[in-house]
């Protein structure tokens, strides 16, 4: 159990480094399944999420080494994993089942877990394994899916990122070529194909809506280093806009964070890039319009840390959550502090510039929790952020670290 306690603050400003993309080296460990090689991911974040895929890859037969932030991967003899409760434990780990299926000809996976953002169903990864010529048997709380696996095409009713992954990852391996109509974006998604290419899968149109793959009988292992987490730069650049800030982020990519930048930009603070990085500088002040929509558009994992910022700005902000239908659990904590939030089904209304006050909230999930350490940033006095779960740190390598060195004062304590 997490408990940070935050005190209030009127200015961040110094440098800080982005980490590697969460969302991004996921995929990628799993894309070790796909091979005998060894495959050796650079820079990998030091988060809750990368271990629980860790002991996950581990219980599929994977062996694991570590050398400060280089991870290297090979699975001689991948299978099915064996130990449901890891796989309830995140999301994320429904991408072992296309490369388990492609490489083995079987997979079984406990249906996976995660934040409890929405309902989440594997409904679309699933299509795109049958599509592949799988065999999919759901039983209460597993699926096993069996079968050689073929090209084919595939139509997603939504641009899923992860079903677009573990279609990607599955595909690799199959004999022929598949299609993948309506795939999502996501820089994310642009990055592992980078990476299956590397690995001698042969693919075309990653980034646009439409992905064909031609699958290889055998793959490499390569050294990969992924791109860096733009949702992590997104929560810093909004915590330094709620203060008088002038923070310079390191390593980022901003052209694959337009729209989060755009956003910014409405609410008064000036963005430059420069060879060093991205600089903010000023404090936000106009309100919003925010609507989350698939990539290129407003990403969802960023609406609670804007809604934070939101707080501190003058007049009323309107959310609307486009892609999961119970993602404003935050708001309610918010209110604890004395946020003016009105939440009618899918959209929030904020109204910024009051004052906040410190007292104990609870984090709701892990971009929930990273805006409530924001919003205890604005509140006056101190703000006692409980997070039993440790939903912060799935997701974020010591982010109060990061605000930190940056001038806030936030004491994280671990107890149990
Ligand atoms: C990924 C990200 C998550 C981000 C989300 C949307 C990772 C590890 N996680 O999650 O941080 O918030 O993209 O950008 O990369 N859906 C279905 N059927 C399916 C799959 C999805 O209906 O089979 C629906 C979901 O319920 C949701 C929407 O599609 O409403 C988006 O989900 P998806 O893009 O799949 O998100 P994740 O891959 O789970």
């Amino acid at each position: 159990m997490a408990t940070y306690r935050i005190r209030h603050c009127e200015q961040l400003s110094g440098e800080v480094s982005i980490h590697s993309a969460k969302n991004a080296v996921l995929p990628l460990m799993c894309a070790c399944l796909l091979t005998r090689e060894p495959l050796t991911l650079e820079r990998v974040p030091a988060l809750t999420d990368v271990h629980t895929l860790l002991s996950i890859l581990t219980d599929c037969g994977v062996s694991v080494r570590r050398d400060g932030d280089t991870l290297t991967l090979w699975a001689e003899e991948p299978k099915s994993p064996t130990a449901p409760d890891l796989l309830s434990r995140m999301r994320a780990s429904v991408l072992v089942m296309g490369p388990l299926l492609a490489r083995t000809g079987y997979a079984r996976i406990a249906l996976p877990g995660g934040c409890a953002i929405g309902q989440r169903p594997i409904d679309l990864h699933l299509k795109g394994m049958e599509a592949l010529g799988a065999q999919v048997q759901l039983t209460p709380g597993s699926v096993t899916l069996q079968g050689r696996l073929r090209g084919g095409s595939v139509y997603l009713d939504f641009p899923s990122v992860g079903a677009t992954e573990n279609i990607l990852l599955a595909a690799a391996l199959a004999s022929g070529s598949t299609r993948i109509e309506n795939a999502a974006k996501e820089p994310e998604i642009v990055d592992l194909c980078a990476c299956l290419a590397r690995m001698g899968v042969g693919i075309s149109g990653a980034g646009t809506g439409e992905i064909t793959v031609t699958g290889a009988t055998q793959l490499h292992g390569c050294t990969y280093r992924p791109i860096p987490d733009r949702i992590e730069a997104g929560t810093i650049l909004c915590a330094s806009a709620m203060t008088e800030g002038s923070v310079l982020l390191r390593g980022i990519r901003a052209e694959q964070m337009r729209a989060v930048l755009f956003k910014l930009e409405e609410t008064g603070v000036s963005l430059r890039e420069t060879p060093a990085g991205l600089r903010l500088t000023g404090r936000a002040s106009q309100p919003i319009q925010v609507r989350t929509l698939a990539y290129p558009g407003f990403p969802t994992d960023m609406q609670a840390p804007m809604m934070a910022l939101a707080l501190r700005l003058r007049g009323t902000s309107v959310f609307m959550e486009t892609i999961f239908e119970n993602r404003f659990m935050h708001a309610r904590e918010m209110v604890r502090l004395g946020a003016g939030i009105r939440i009618e089904d899918r959209i929030a209304l904020v109204s910024g510039g009051g004052v906040l006050a410190g007292t104990t909230v609870t984090s709701t999930d892990l971009r929930g929790g990273a805006a409530l350490m924001l919003a205890g940033l604005a509140a006056e006095g101190e703000t006692v952020l409980r997070d039993p779960e440790g939903h912060i740190a799935r997701g974020y390598e010591d982010l109060p670290g990061m605000l930190n060195s940056l001038g806030a004062d936030i004491q994280a304590e671990e107890e149990g």
